[in-house]
């Protein structure tokens, strides 16, 4: 049945298209434009507090790994495998001094370079007679930077640094999330059936009763050192 819509008598920027929340070219061409070229947030660095902590989210879409290496610096990488693309973490956290794929148990460690290969002799044909090197076949690394101990990756080769890219918004972050006493505390999840755009901008709407049910999309009591992401 053909509904007929009659256009309200404003005039058109008071008006939203329908189709930044419907259609998926639109979609499309936000991740591709802003979220691959922005810094996203993946988690606090006391996620991942010691050498080997790990973690896997997905950010952009794309699905990624931040974990500790053993001198305790922050890595990330594509959460895919070099030899068929599978999935090579599945677990949403935990420790571990190497990650290895369940598909053909290729293993990587903490730095991403591909350690061991299955019967990697069977590699070495008369056309390859030096076979796998496993120096190519490391994990992609995703660029990742921290401030104020908030841990953000970008897709971006050419991106700025995430302190040029936050500017003066990075101070915000400094109480408390930078604090060395605060920790991730609580971890709950919500999903949305939705464009990701219907709950910031609800979030913001500061009309009717929206703010008073929405309070806090980060709340964080410094005194106790705890932080609550929602
Ligand atoms: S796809 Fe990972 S080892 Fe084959």
């Amino acid at each position: 049945m053909a509904v007929n819509i009659v256009k309200p008598a404003l005039p058109d920027e008071y008006l939203v298209d329908n189709r930044v929340y419907t259609d998926e070219q639109v979609f499309r061409q936000e991740q591709e434009k802003i979220f691959y070229r922005v810094w996203n947030f993946v988690c606090h660095e006391s996620d991942i507090a010691r050498p080997g902590d790990y973690l896997t989210t997905h950010a952009a879409g794309q699905p990624v790994i931040i974990c500790r290496n053993a001198q305790g610096k922050i890595n990330a990488f594509y959460n895919t495998c070099r030899h068929r693309a599978a999935q090579v973490v599945r677990d949403e956290h935990g420790k571990a001094n190497v990650f290895t794929c369940l598909y053909h148990l290729w293993t990587y460690d903490l730095d991403g370079n591909l350690v061991r290969v299955p019967e990697i002799e069977a590699y070495k044909t008369n056309d390859s007679p030096e076979g796998l090197k496993k120096e190519d076949f490391g994990l992609i690394a995703v660029r990742v930077q921290s401030i104020h101990r908030m841990v953000f990756v970008s897709f971006d080769e050419d991106a700025p640094s995430l302190a040029d890219y936050l500017g003066d918004v990075a101070e915000r972050f400094r109480h408390p999330f930078g604090s060395t006493d605060l920790k991730v505390w609580v971890v709950r999840r919500q999903l949305l059936k939705a464009n990701w755009k219907m709950q910031p901008e609800n979030s913001r709407d500061g009309a009717g009763g929206h703010g008073g049910r929405r309070r806090g999309r980060i709340r964080a009591r410094a005194s106790g050192a705890e932080l609550h992401r929602h």
